[in-house]
């Protein structure tokens, strides 16, 4: 499975500088788990984290200009880190499957001349085949689109700057889209590819509750989009192709919110896809739109994480809004298990507010964004907190210790 190992934020609103996990240059940290979690208290810039992630993949299927503007983010200035001049830096230390060598890669955003946002440099690079430690090199390198590219699987640049046959000069003509979404597009790029794929497959979840009560157009759909709205459309698809699978979601189900017997979907005279919820006590269905907005979230996340092809990454922003508190440690658990699962298991990371969904986590799981006296973030990862990883390991529940201050203790 795929798992990003460390992700470093840059001069993005409250986070001036701050990094989850390991990167190239920080080899002595540890990875981040297959199920992270942030939590904090208000403020500290959990949706800030959530959306720095949107913001990447927003810069790969738009333009960054695009990006800055859209989801209320008000454009680059209002993004920027207050009190910054700096590009705006990701950085995503990435292993596309466990053995493999795992890749960097480096995006800063600024502003031109006239004030309009850029792609001022973008980076992608890897140590050279057969090493396990050492310095990773560029196989792309570009700065103000202009740059150099390292075709096929193994080129990197020579530390000596070499004629190689597998480089070749690039030149971007839009300096608002990333380098990887046009040469991850070419055969003779196949690790761009691969990242850029990786990317794009990124789930953020805007899940909400009234777009699972919308009737879209009959039609099975393989996956669920980011609000949900085309839910009846992905029962329709399991209902088809996979019939086993479902009938476990629906046991799960069952198991976890009483009154749900069965789920199924219903076409209408105009084509429309409706979700048909049965309790067992009536004769007649309940519809979608009748049913709870906690009933519909705990079916969306289930039928996310039964995705047969499920999405590399997942973000999911305070899932615990509107589920009763003794069903968060169930879904923790349950969001665990598909992230260290099968073979192509989904790389899960959730903010919270809930320390009942603490309570399912070990300390390694769970970070926790704090604001300094300057109003920029730092985090912290409990694990890194002796006393309580002690008190973990005397069997203390983690949220339990997060809600009697422990956490937070400086
Ligand atoms: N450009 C910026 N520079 C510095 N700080 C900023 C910038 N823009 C916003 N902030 C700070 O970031 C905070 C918002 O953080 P965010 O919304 O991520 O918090 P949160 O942890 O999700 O909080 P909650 O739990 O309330 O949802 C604002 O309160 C503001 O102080
Ligand atoms: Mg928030």
């Amino acid at each position: 499975m795929a798992l990003i190992e460390g992700f470093r934020v840059q001069n993005y609103r409250a986070l001036r500088d701050v990094t989850l996990g390991k990167l190239s240059n920080q080899q002595d940290g540890e990875p981040l788990t297959p199920f992270t979690v942030v939590i904090g208290k208000n403020g500290v810039g959990k949706s800030t984290l959530f959306d720095a992630f949107g913001f990447v993949a927003d810069c790969l299927s738009h333009d960054v200009e695009s990006a800055c503007d859209m989801k209320q983010r008000g454009g680059f200035e209002r993004l920027r880190s207050m009190g910054s001049n700096d590009a705006i830096r990701f950085e995503i230390y990435y292993r596309e499957a466990t053995g493999e060598r795992p890749m960097t890669y480096e995006l800063a955003i600024a502003l031109d001349e006239t004030g309009r946002p850029f792609v001022e440099s973008e980076v992608l690079k890897q140590r050279r085949k057969g090493q396990k430690h050492g310095r990773p090199y560029p196989f792309l390198r570009l700065h103000h689109g202009k740059g150099m590219v390292w075709a096929g699987e193994e080129a990197v640049e020579t530390a000596g700057g070499g004629e190689d046959r597998a480089q070749e000069p690039v030149e971007l003509t839009d300096l608002r889209q990333l380098g990887i979404a046009t040469l991850g597009t070419l055969k003779e790029h196949p690790r761009i590819k691969r990242f850029r794929d990786f990317l794009k497959g990124w789930y953020l979840s805007y899940f909400y509750p009234d777009a699972a009560r919308s009737l879209p157009s009959a039609g099975p759909q393989k996956h669920l989009n980011s609000h949900g709205d085309n839910i009846g459309n992905v029962v329709q698809f399991m209902e088809r192709e996979h019939k086993d699978r479902f009938k476990l979601i629906l046991e799960r189900i069952a198991a976890k919110i009483p009154g749900v017997k069965s789920i199924d979907t219903e076409v209408t005279i105009d084509k429309r896809v409706v979700l048909r919820f049965n309790d067992g006590a009536f004769d007649d269905p309940f519809y979608a739109q009748q049913m709870s907005d906690g009933t519909l979230k705990v079916f969306a996340y289930l039928l996310l994480m039964e995705d047969p092809d499920p999405p590399p990454f997942i973000c999911i922003e305070e899932p615990e809004n509107g589920l009763y508190h003794k069903l968060l440690e169930a879904l923790a658990q349950e969001f665990r298990a598909h992230a260290t699962g099968k073979k192509n298991a989904p790389q899960i990371f959730v903010t919270t507010h809930q320390p009942y969904f603490v309570d399912a986590l070990s300390a390694a799981e769970v970070w926790i964004l704090e604001k300094g006296a300057d109003g920029y973030s730092s985090v912290r990862r409990v694990s890194d907190l002796v006393v309580v990883r002690n008190l973990v390991d005397e069997g203390l529940p983690l949220g339990g210790l997060w809600y009697s201050d422990y956490l937070d203790a400086r």
